[in-house]
């Protein structure tokens, strides 16, 4: 039986979570309640201990005699929190990391996905500083299930109001099943740059800023995958729950990735590996009156085209991204070829606001077959979910 919790905040909706509370038990799904004190003056806690079968969780501290830190050990249980309705304050509260009651401080604890479905005025639903909170948990990978037009607490019709409690259910139950669908598989992925030294303080790189790879990762994560990320040098956090490997030069990277190739199931490379290196490392600062006036270069290994791979192709999933400035799709095929992958991602990288270092990407998606598949101009992080329903597929027919 999956265990979720459902977290309940002040809102006039409060009423509501009864109905979802009751419509995940009829789905067979065991509940932990846990409500911030403020609900709680609305509600009291016993109803929903009453309906759950099980203590509602409001204060931090409350079982002075317990040996189990509360908040961390049901982290550990759950495969999705829920927090319906979620009042402004809350929200602000998960942005920021603050971690003053059992639910903020339970966010922070939980590896799982979290949905959370906001209610409030539409004042303040429509602020942007509420709006900047909700995009800034979304962009760490929180789903919302955003509030509908209509008949609010404060006797107006506007933005705000809690959506059904059947949709949350249907949105959460969703998120359940995507939460296992990679489950006791290995996803490798690469990210980022990498960067070839010309000496100490110098080197040759590119505008890659790892965010591709880094939310391919997170979406593997989400689905329950084990992620291995090598990751040359960005500015990013690594997502939760993920093995990370840094690298710095095409060099290192190879090796990662062949080091840790035999215990992946999936390989992707979004990493812009550098194709060629300075001939010569020097180990002191060139001076700048001794600076050569051309730079000899010599190729790296192109670390896809050497993978081992028995018999021809390999059983695992193999997938390649294409940096492409012109004949995106002839490019990125022949690429595909070339290097034996069983999938393709190629983005036209000489394009304003999407590829390097952008939150968006616009993809075309090529496999073995030459189907070719061209996304919208998306967040990375909706692209990743279509690179990894193109995986989970391809895992399906590798069996
Ligand atoms: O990191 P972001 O700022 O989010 O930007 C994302 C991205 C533009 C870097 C990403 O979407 C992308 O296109 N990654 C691939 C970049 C690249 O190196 O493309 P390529 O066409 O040069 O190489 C084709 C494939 O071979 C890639 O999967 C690459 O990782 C791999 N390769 C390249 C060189 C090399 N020596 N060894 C390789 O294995």
């Amino acid at each position: 039986m999956k265990k979720i919790a459902l977290g309940v905040t002040s809102s006039i909706s409060i009423y509501k979570a009864c109905e979802i509370l009751r419509g995940f038990q009829k789905k067979g799904v065991d509940i932990q309640v846990i409500m911030t004190p403020n609900a709680a003056k609305l509600i009291s806690p016993r109803l929903f201990s009453a309906l759950s079968g099980k203590k509602t969780a409001v204060d931090l501290f409350g079982d002075a005699d317990s040996d189990r830190i509360a908040h961390i050990s049901l982290a550990e249980e759950i495969s999705l929190l829920v927090i319906a309705p979620a009042t402004a304050n809350i929200i602000a509260k998960l942005a920021n990391g603050v971690a003053d009651d059992f639910l903020s401080t339970f966010f922070l604890a939980v590896r799982c996905p979290v949905l959370v479905a906001p209610a409030m005025n539409e004042a303040m639903y429509r602020h942007p500083q509420t709006q900047a909170n909700i995009l800034r948990l979304q962009a760490a990978g929180v789903e919302f299930i955003l509030p509908e037009k209509g008949y609010l607490a404060c006797k107006e019709e506007g933005w705000g109001r809690l959506v059904a409690p059947e949709k949350i259910i249907e949105q959460g139950l969703a998120l359940l099943e995507k939460g296992e669908s990679l489950k006791a598989k290995t996803v490798l992925v690469t990210a980022g740059p990498t960067r070839e030294p010309l000496d100490p303080v110098r080197f040759l790189s590119n505008r890659s800023s790892g965010k591709m790879g880094y939310a391919l990762a997170g979406e593997a994560l989400r689905r329950g995958a084990r992620v291995i990320l090598i990751s040359g040098p960005t500015s990013l956090f690594p997502p939760l729950g993920a093995e990370l490997l840094p690298v710095e030069t095409a060099a290192d990277m190879a090796r990662e990735v062949k080091k840790n190739l035999s215990r992946a199931d999936v390989l992707i490379m979004a990493a812009a590996v550098a194709d060629f290196r300075p001939a010569e490392r020097s180990k002191q600062k060139i001076k700048k009156k001794k600076a050569p006036s051309a730079l000899n270069l010599v190729p790296t290994e192109d670390i896809l085209a050497s993978l081992d791979r028995p018999g021809g192709r390999s059983k695992k999933v193999i997938i390649g991204f294409a940096a492409e400035t012109a004949n995106v799709t002839a490019n990125a095929s022949r690429k595909l070829r070339e290097k034996k992958l069983d999938l393709i991602v190629a983005n036209d990288v000489s394009r304003e606001g999407i590829g390097f270092d952008s939150d968006f990407n616009q993809v075309v998606i090529i496999d073995r077959k030459g189907a070719v598949a061209e996304s919208p101009t998306a967040s990375k992080r909706e692209l990743s979910r279509l690179v990894m329903d193109r995986v989970e597929g391809l895992l399906g027919r590798k069996k």
